[in-house]
């Protein structure tokens, strides 16, 4: 018999998600690929082997009995590496001042942006290193994070250069992101602050970040803005991601597919037109719901326009001090049961365009034969417990490229 590192057995549902590896659209986004009563095998860190009767040597078994196994969540949008906390906005919350209100007065981003150049790199990789266990402890395997609290040019490096630590310390896998035009600092006017951007901070994240995002919105960075700095990391090979419509519609869908997004982040407010035009270019819409439930809003993206209309639809937490989680269970929850996706279309959200939304889908996001094997075993029959028990953590095992926690 041939021997292997490890083999799950018997798994009540294994969600393969095998389809065709580009971003998943409309009916693609309700094929799961599922498996029953089926076992997995796995040796040095890749898939190597799916079927009922595998028969193998195997260093470690599972019994997945009664269990569902799946592809570890990957996490497309987070904010992981900042300082400080935003416990007491609440209250100004529930006093209903709106967000951008908040960041007029000074607050929100740069209240995190005041903590976030005070701390030590040490100090910063200590706090986002407890967040990605927690991550993986809730199922995500694989996420992106951004800078955007240091808005100079030492900061950002600092923030590029912990994300670089972690990527390498992490048992996570990380992909980085240049969010230098997440804010305009006080110290400094919109035209001076971009050209700091376009000639000191990009030329800086060479080897350092993959993407080049912008929160294009109303009072912060405009289409035109946007559009130069986004232009402006092309050249330097980052691919352009964008914080798009969240609050007001700005035509941020249609930039995204004008300069070649890899994604179009958030899209509460996009027009008909520019949700169609990422649906012509794939790009995929990356929704993020645990934003609008922070903000304790009526209105969330409208996930079914998306989907129906063949956005390849993405989730993720968007994990920052406004909206402090690291569960993507919890935002499949917000998925289902706030923009009306079906279990089967937050799945393949949250794990294989999830993926592509970071252009990694030809290694992660399913379960195939030469893929990393990184998998979550959950303590439940089937995917649709996923939006259904709820309030708790469903992982019971987490395999990261082949190896258990
Ligand atoms: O994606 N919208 C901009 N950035 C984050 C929030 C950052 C913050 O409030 O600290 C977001 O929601
Ligand atoms: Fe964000």
């Amino acid at each position: 018999m041939e021997s292997v590192d490890l083999v799950i057995t018997h798994a009540s549902e294994l969600l393969t998600l095998k389809g065709p590896q580009k971003p998943r659209v409309r009916q693609q986004m309700r094929n799961l690929g599922v498996l029953k009563d089926c076992s997995l095998a796995v040796h040095d860190g890749l898939i190597v082997d799916i079927g009922r009767n595998l028969r193998y040597q195997a260093d470690t078994v599972i019994d997945a009995a009664g269990k569902l196994v799946m592809p570890g969540f990957v996490d497309p949008h987070t904010h992981v590496v900042f300082a400080g906390s935003r416990e007491f906005e609440l209250n100004l919350k529930l006093a209903g001042v709106p967000y951008m209100e908040v960041l007029k007065r000074g607050g929100g981003i740069f209240y995190t942006v005041e903590k976030t150049r005070k701390a030590s790199p040490n100090q910063l990789l200590s706090q986002s290193k407890k967040r990605l266990d927690t991550m993986l402890r809730y199922g995500t395997t694989t996420c992106e994070a951004k800078t955007g609290y240091g808005l100079d040019v030492k900061n950002e490096l600092k923030l590029l250069k912990v994300q670089r630590s972690l990527y390498e310390t992490h048992p996570m896998d990380l992909v980085s992101t240049f969010l230098g035009a997440h804010a305009i600092p006080k110290e400094m006017d919109a035209e001076q602050y971009i050209t700091s951007i376009i000639e000191e901070m990009l030329p800086k994240t060479q080897g350092l970040a993959q993407f080049c995002d912008v929160f294009c919105e109303k009072g912060i960075f405009s289409i035109a803005q946007s559009k130069k700095i986004l232009l402006a990391g092309k050249r330097y090979g980052l691919q352009p991601k964008i914080h798009a419509d969240e609050i007001v519609n700005t035509g941020g869908a249609l930039l995204a597919s004008k300069i070649g997004a890899i994604s179009a982040d958030h899209l509460l407010q996009s027009s008909d037109a520019g949700l169609r035009a990422l649906a012509k270019n794939r790009i995929v819409g990356v929704l993020l719901p645990g934003t609008p439930f922070c903000l304790m809003m009526e209105h969330y993206a409208p996930a079914r326009k998306l989907i129906d209309g063949g956005v390849p639809v993405a989730l993720a937490t968007d994990l920052n001090p406004n909206c402090w989680t690291e569960n993507m269970q919890m935002i499949i929850q917000l998925a289902c049961l706030k923009m009306q996706m079906t279990p089967a279309e937050a799945i393949v959200a949250s794990t294989f365009n999830a993926a592509c939304a970071i252009g990694m889908q030809q290694y992660i996001g399913s379960l195939e034969v030469g893929k990393h094997a990184d998998i979550i075993i959950l303590d439940c029959p089937n995917h649709q417990f996923l939006p259904y028990h709820f309030g708790v953590n469903l992982v019971q095992t987490v395999v990261k490229r082949g190896v258990v926690l």
